[in-house]
């Protein structure tokens, strides 16, 4: 089944404290999935699970009918270009442009057509000779989503995009999202953002005490 499969999923970090506790849920690889929850409530661990970073303590986690909980390392690798892990926060170099810092997913090729393709897909093909310090927020994350789309995934994992962005720049990242949307990427999207859960979400997942579901 092409999906982002959870099974009684049990994580712990600490004993007798499971933070995440049978947790099912089947994510279609396609579409926009919000996943909400509590500070704390497991979202991130539930992004790690999904590309093999963390391990489970039980169940199982599967991608497009693979294994992930029991791939090994080198496997791992191609699983991750297949469904990049954006984390919280821009990650970008300072001393290289935008245009440098998205090129590093091609091993620094600026010139390579999916460098250039993934910059224009996100709208920033003004802003690629800029370095992030002269750049706001929200271009900072299109540049990060922009190298994530380097490697011509179908489906991303985005942890928080918007979380900490002012109301601008949380619209520049959520009218990217649409626009990639509309171009056939599908995404979990770790959101708190109301207004992108409205506008954008196909299925929102409730992630609480342990357990998740579909918020109808
Ligand atoms: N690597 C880790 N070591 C210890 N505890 C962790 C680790 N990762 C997450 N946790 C704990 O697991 C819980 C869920 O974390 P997280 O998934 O980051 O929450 P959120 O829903 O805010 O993204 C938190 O209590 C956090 O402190
Ligand atoms: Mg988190």
């Amino acid at each position: 089944m092409d999906a982002l499969v959870f099974t009684e999923v049990v994580k712990a970090f600490s004993p007798g404290v499971n933070v995440l506790d049978g947790l099912s849920a089947t994510i279609p690889l396609k579409g926009l999935c919000f996943v909400v929850g509590k500070s704390g409530s497991g979202k991130s661990v539930l992004c790690r699970l999904a590309v093999g970073l963390l391990k489970p303590d039980a169940g199982q986690v599967e991608l497009s009918g693979e294994r992930i909980d029991t791939l090994p390392e080198r496997k791992l690798q191609a699983v991750r270009a297949k469904v990049p892990y954006l984390v919280q926060g821009p990650a970008l170099l300072d001393w290289l442009t935008l245009q440098d810092n998205v090129a590093l997913a091609s091993k620094g090729k600026p010139d390579d057509t999916r460098v250039q393709q993934a910059i224009d897909r996100v709208g920033l093909t003004d802003f690629k000779s800029r370095f992030p310090p002269e750049v706001g927020p929200g271009i900072k994350k299109r540049t990060a989503i922009a190298r994530a789309l380097v490697l011509q995934p179908r489906y991303l994992l985005l942890d928080e995009p918007t979380t900490g962005l002012d109301r601008e720049a949380a619209g520049q990242v959520n009218d990217t999202l649409a626009l990639l949307k509309q171009q056939g990427l599908g995404a979990m999207v770790v959101s708190h953002d109301y207004r992108a859960v409205e506008r954008l979400a196909d299925l929102v997942l409730v992630v609480d005490a342990g357990k998740a579901s579909f918020r109808s």
